[in-house]
């Protein structure tokens, strides 16, 4: 028996309260919890709200844990009784960095929901070489935001390398079907990450590299400048809009291609977008939601009329229904390939859950279960990783068996 298996829980979903921490509550007992073999706790900053989710999902018995956020005497007590932590709390920036220290330094694997930019860099640059030492795996985007991206563009090329003994250079994935609901946490750490690049121009300069969570080492690999507008696709044969987490989403990718020291050649270009359809009233659907998006997330957020605007957004606290989560689903996306020799290939990624919150708890839920089951196996090393990189098939099977989200081709072309 290893240190590691003499911790009190496998895993502990710290953020339980939150819009998404109740549906992750639910999806981790219902798939993992209700068998009776998974050691796991809710972790929480208020205890009567961490009893009423345990009364809520069925679970009489679960172990209730009371962690602020913020507070490193706290994390590392948590960090040093867990094999896995699963942490929604928002915004990370603000709330989870002493987790993430405390997790590099027990070795305890971590995952989370961040896409904050800033804080991720920033905590690759303090907590990677500690976490290799350790041994902790650190994933940070274990959600709608960058699974299917990770995962998908994983499984493209592994299609690609079968079918046609060669990988795909380019890559387009566009995100087609679903709606995303923004919780106040959700807008929370968007508005954090805003805040933080307004008031440091070397930062915002860092942040605004296509592969600025690239290793140190390995900051570069091809890339098309970020789709801005509305444009026709002739290989979609629709218009695409640009796809406010594409931002996030691509990078993470661009992060997975630099750890495996470009696997798929230095020139491989990986770009995201939203199918907008076809057609004039498409277009201008398309571009109105462009312009209103790109007021609310490119103003100045000093400004006063950034502020008003912002003021119109959800508070920490508000969230979608229970019943609006099940509506905001189904989702998908939808993924062209092309080899150097001209072969392409279409995939796509669908799930019935909706993207932002049950979708996401699934996904985050899966992540951990799989960081549990794969600790310690040949090719696992600690430090700072990606879904792709360190769990791959393992939780593309796990997310299909369990959460329903298919991994799948279209069409080979050759
Ligand atoms: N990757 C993705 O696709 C994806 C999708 C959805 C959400 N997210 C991200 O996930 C995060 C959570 O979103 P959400 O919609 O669930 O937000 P939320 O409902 O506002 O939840 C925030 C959570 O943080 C906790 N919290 C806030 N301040 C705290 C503190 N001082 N100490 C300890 N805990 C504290 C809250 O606890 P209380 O309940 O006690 O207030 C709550 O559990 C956000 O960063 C969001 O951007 C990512």
């Amino acid at each position: 028996m290893t240190a590691q298996d003499a911790r009190q829980y496998d895993i502990v979903l710290w953020g339980a309260t939150g819009f998404t921490g109740r549906q992750a509550a639910r999806y981790l007992h219902e798939t993992y919890g209700k068998q009776g073999t998974l050691r796991w706790a809710i972790a929480g900053r208020d205890l009567g709200r961490l009893r009423r989710i345990r009364d809520q999902i069925g679970a009489p018995d679960l172990s209730l844990l009371q962690v602020p956020g913020a507070d490193a005497a706290a994390a590392d007590k948590l960090a040093r009784s867990a094999r896995v932590i699963c942490a929604t709390v928002a915004p990370a920036a603000q709330y989870a960095t002493e987790m993430v220290a405390a997790c590099a330094r027990h070795g305890t694997d971590y995952c989370d929901l961040s896409g904050e930019l800033h804080w991720l860099r920033r905590m690759i640059d303090q907590y990677d070489d500690l976490a290799r030492s350790s041994g902790a795996r650190i994933i940070n985007a274990c959600g709608f935001d960058s699974i299917p991206s990770d995962l998908g563009v994983q499984f493209l090329q592994q299609t690609a390398q079968e079918k046609f003994g060669e990988y795909c250079v380019h890559i387009k994935n566009c995100f087609d079907k679903g709606h995303i609901a923004v919780s106040g946490g959700s807008f929370a750490s968007g508005l954090g990450v805003m805040k933080a690049v307004a008031n440091d121009q070397a930062l915002a300069d860092l942040i605004a590299d296509p592969n600025s969570l690239n290793p140190r080492d390995r900051m570069r690999g091809a890339c098309n400048p970020e789709l801005k507008q509305v444009q026709f696709d002739a290989d979609f044969n629709q218009y695409l809009m640009p796809f406010p987490v594409g931002g996030i989403n691509t990078r993470i990718v661009r992060r997975s291609h630099a750890l495996t020291n470009f696997q798929y050649g230095e020139d491989f270009v990986y770009d995201e977008a939203k199918l907008a359809g076809s057609g004039l009233a498409a277009k201008t659907r398309a571009q109105l939601e462009t312009f209103f998006t790109k007021l609310f997330v490119e103003g100045d957020p000093n400004s006063a009329f950034t502020r008003t605007l912002h003021s119109l957004g959800p508070k920490v606290g508000d969230g979608p229904s229970d019943e609006q989560i099940r509506r905001n689903g189904p989702f998908s996306f939808e993924m062209i390939g092309r080899t150097r020799s001209g072969k392409t290939l279409r995939g796509y990624v669908f799930s019935e859950w909706d993207p932002g919150h049950g979708g996401t708890a699934a996904m985050l839920c899966d992540t951990a279960w799989c960081l549990l089951q794969t600790r310690g196996s040949a090719g696992n090393q600690g430090g700072f990783t990606t879904t792709s990189v360190a769990l791959g098939d393992t939780l593309r099977q796990q997310l299909a068996t369990h959460a329903g989200i298919e991994f799948g081709i279209r069409s080979v072309r050759s």
